[in-house]
């Protein structure tokens, strides 16, 4: 078994919460926050189906809404991209995206089991390619899609999209850390937010 907080701290990921205030927002008004990371505030919309998600990193702007981004079951749906909404502490503009709900990863489900799997085919990756510093997770992950893997062919097509998003966009993999893998309430393992900048 991997050690995953040894591995994030191994990427220079450690933990770390967005420090900004929900920004004041017509569409936010009354809001319950149900999720923090390191980049993003995500708010109940509160009809049971979607979410709103206030974002500050580039990357996962690019992810939610280039026209090329990758598509799929094993990506979220992105219903609405309702623009800049502010400015973040870190300098990098605030965007408000509506997405679907996504919930995280029930322990023993399948979703979880599958996404343990990934995660320790693309440790293992890293482990691989250390000695290439930054550059480490975009080749595990490149790597990773060039050889047979034992996952059915929709994962493998999404690790695939997922590998060709991180070079077009020149941002770096984020799939270590198992909160940015959840699941729909049919039991689909979703890749909700693969990427950061470093
Ligand atoms: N679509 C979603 N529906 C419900 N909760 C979400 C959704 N996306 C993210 N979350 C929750 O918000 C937290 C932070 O989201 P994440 O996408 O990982 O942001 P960051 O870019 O800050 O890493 C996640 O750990 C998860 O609990
Ligand atoms: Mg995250």
């Amino acid at each position: 078994m991997i050690d995953l907080s040894r591995a994030r701290a191994c990427l220079g990921r450690e933990a770390i919460l967005l420090p900004d205030p929900v920004p004041v927002h017509p569409l936010l008004e009354g809001k319950k926050e149900i999720g923090r990371g390191e980049y993003s505030i995500v708010l109940d919309k509160g009809d049971g189906e979607r979410v709103y998600k206030v974002i500050s990193s580039p990357a996962d702007y690019f992810l939610y809404t280039a026209e090329d981004r990758p598509r799929g079951k094993h990506f979220p749906i992105v219903h609405a991209d309702h623009g800049i909404i502010g400015r973040a502490l870190s300098g990098y503009p605030l965007h408000l995206i509506e997405m679907e709900r996504l919930y995280p990863l029930a322990e023993g489900s399948p979703a979880a089991d599958l996404a343990m799997r990934l995660i320790e085919f693309y440790w293992a990756g890293c482990a691989q390619w250390s000695r290439l510093g930054s550059s480490m997770g975009r080749i595990a992950l490149y790597h990773l899609v060039q050889q047979p893997l034992d996952v059915d062919q929709g994962i493998h097509d999404a690790l695939k999209a997922l590998s060709d998003f991180v070079e077009e966009y020149q941002v770096l993999p984020d799939i270590l850390n198992a909160n940015n893998l959840m699941m729909r309430k049919d039991g689909t393992l979703v890749f909700s937010d693969p990427v950061f900048i470093a």
